[in-house]
Order: structure tokens, then C-alpha cells, then sequence
């Protein structure tokens, strides 16, 4: 089975993975729509799709108007539901905002396909942080739940609400729980989408990335392609709707990743220091990556 002559969307299609999405799709003979607010903050970027521009269709809006929704569901064989917030330490300040888009939007695409979409089949990007601080590893799809911030209690719901509509309504969801991602499109002008944008960033640049603690943090990585073909795998294989899978990596260490990119480029630094208090009890906060306005 392949994409080609399906009708598909993208929601937050101009960011980072969705743009990589796109691509791929588009090679496969799709045809691809994209859907995206475009809010400065996040990680929309026309420079990701300027290959693809003329092979989609655009469309501006935001997924909390279920008007437009309306319209761009209603001949969608496939929705690839990518649009959120991804800053942890932004979902920290502005808590409201954060479960506007990761919570509410979701839900409103959730209601229209269940009007307007019966037929389509939705794989929704959750992510890893649900899990807290890991109890075991390999973090497995049935250790226990614990979203260390708001983020993560936002991704948890919508997730629970594609499992449901999948339950109640039969909307076909499936859901995959990203860990950190990296690759071409990344967001790297600030620490929004997490530690590796801006390590890249800090060593291009030959800054000084700092890490607290010990640097010996595990975190594991997924390659975009990786992360793009296991969405499509998803998307296609009908045993998978209304489950939830872990998309887990490769494992490294905060220092052996700073590291590596510090040789790599030949320039930056690295400096280890303790956790500050104020931030202990915050998990997700790993390095003093500030955030620009
Ligand atoms: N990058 C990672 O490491 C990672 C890890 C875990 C989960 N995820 C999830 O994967 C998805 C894609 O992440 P990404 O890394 O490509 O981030 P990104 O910021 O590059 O992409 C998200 C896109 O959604 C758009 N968007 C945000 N709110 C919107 C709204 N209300 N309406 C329409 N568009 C909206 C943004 O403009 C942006 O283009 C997100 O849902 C994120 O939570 C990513």
C-alpha cells in the first residue's frame, strides 16, 4: 500500500517533521495539504518546504478554527496531526496557551472528523515526556504515566482523546509517542524544540552549551526520516488504529552529545554545572538554554 493519489493533511505541515512528512509524501504521489498558524515562536518555516511549495496546497489557519477544519478534513483519506506547542519551558509560563493548542485544537479536529471525516484515519504525535522520570528502561508503552509539566499533562490528553474517539466514535486514530528528534528543518534559533536544536546551535555558533548536573543524563535521539517512515508505517496498517506506540532511539548521554557536536564543528564549549534549585523540580529542564522573544 502507498500514499499515492491519497488525499492527505498536515497539521502544523511547515514545522520541523511535518515539513520532512510533506516531502516524503509528496515523492510517494500524494496529494498533500498543509495546515499551519505560523505563530513566530514555534518551528514553521516556509525555507523547510521551498523544494515542495509548488507540489501542496498551503493553507494559513489556525487548527482551533473548526471552520476551516471543516472545509480541509471533509476529503481527507489520511491527517497526519502534528500542530502543538513543543517548548516544556514554555508551557511552564504560559500554561493556557499550551493546552489551547496541544489540548483544545486537538479536540476540535477530533469533533469535526467525527462530523465531517468519518472516513479519514489520523496519526497524532504524542510524545515521550509522558512518561516522567523513567521508573525502568527501556521505557516500555506500559510504564506508568506521569507528565512532568504542563506539556506533557496537555499531550497526555489529547492523546487519551484520539484513543477515545477511536473507542466511542470509531474516528481511526493511532498515536506515537515521539522522542527527541533531529534532522534538516530543525528549529535551532532557540531552545523551543528541545536541547538539540540548541547545542547545534551554541556549537555552530562556538558558544558555550551548558549542561546541569552531571551531563550524564540518557536521552534517546530518532533520525526525521526514522520518525517520518514510522508515521506513514502507522498510518497504513489497520491493526495499529487506536493503539499507541513508542518511537524510542538511540541512546546517549547530554555530554556525549555535546561533545560530539563541539569536535564536529570545531568550535564552542561545554560547561558543566549543578542542577539550580529552582529547577530541580522540573525534570524536562536539563540545560540553561535561554529562551528568545
Ligand atoms: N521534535 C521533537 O523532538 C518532538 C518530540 C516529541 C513530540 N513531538 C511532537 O511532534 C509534533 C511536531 O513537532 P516539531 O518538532 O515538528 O515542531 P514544530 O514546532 O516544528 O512543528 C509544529 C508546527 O505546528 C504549528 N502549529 C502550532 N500550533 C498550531 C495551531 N494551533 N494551528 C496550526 N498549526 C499550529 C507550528 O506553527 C509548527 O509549524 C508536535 O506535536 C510535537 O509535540 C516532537
Amino acid at each position: 500500500m502507498s500514499f499515492a493519489g491519497k488525499n492527505v493533511l498536515i497539521t502544523g505541515g511547515v514545522g520541523f517533521i511535518g515539513s520532512n512528512l510533506a516531502r516524503r509524501l509528496v515523492r510517494e504521489g500524494a496529494n498533500v495539504t498543509l495546515l499551519d498558524s505560523m505563530l513566530d515562536e514555534y518551528g514553521a518555516n516556509l525555507f523547510n518546504i521551498k523544494d515542495i511549495k509548488d507540489d501542496v496546497v498551503l493553507n494559513f489557519s489556525d487548527m482551533r478554527d473548526e471552520h476551516s477544519l471543516r472545509y480541509l478534513v471533509r476529503d481527507k483519506d489520511y491527517i497526519f496531526n502534528l500542530a502543538g506547542q513543543v517548548s516544556h519551558q514554555d508551557s511552564m509560563r504560559e500554561p493556557f496557551m499550551d493546552m489551547e493548542v496541544n489540548t483544545r485544537a486537538q479536540l476540535t479536529l477530533l469533533e469535526t472528523c467525527r462530523y465531517y471525516a468519518p472516513q479519514t484515519i489520523i496519526v497524532f504525535s504524542s510524545t515521550r515526556q509522558i512518561y516522567g522520570h523513567p521508573q525502568y528502561l527501556p521505557v516500555d508503552e506500559n510504564h506508568p504515566l506521569a507528565p512532568p509539566d504542563v506539556n506533557g499533562i496537555n499531550k497526555l490528553a489529547a492523546e487519551h482523546y484520539h484513543q477515545l474517539y477511536t473507542k466511542v466514535y470509531g474516528v481511526r486514530t493511532v498515536s506515537l509517542r515521539l522522542t527527541n528528534t533531529y534532522g534538516p528543518g530543525q528549529l535551532i534559533k532557540n531552545a523551543r524544540q528541545g536541547f538539540i536544536g540548541w547545542f547545534v546551535n551554541r556549537a555552530v555558533t562556538g558558544e558555550t552549551i551548558q549542561l546541569f548536573g552531571t551531563g550524564e543524563q540518557l536521552r534517546d535521539f530518532n533520525y526525521v526520516d526514522d520518525v517520518v517512515e514510522a508515521m506513514c508505517l502507522a498510518a497504513l496498517h489497520e491493526d495499529a488504529y487506536g493503539d499507541v506506540f513508542n518511537l524510542s532511539g538511540e541512546r546517549a548521554s547530554l555530554k556525549t552529545v555535546a561533545e560530539t557536536l563541539i569536535r564536529l564543528s570545531g568550535k564552542g564549549n561545554l560547561q558543566i554545572v549543578p542542577f539550580p534549585e529552582e529547577r530541580k523540580k522540573l525534570t524536562s529542564e536539563i540545560f540553561t538554554a535561554p529562551v528568545r522573544r
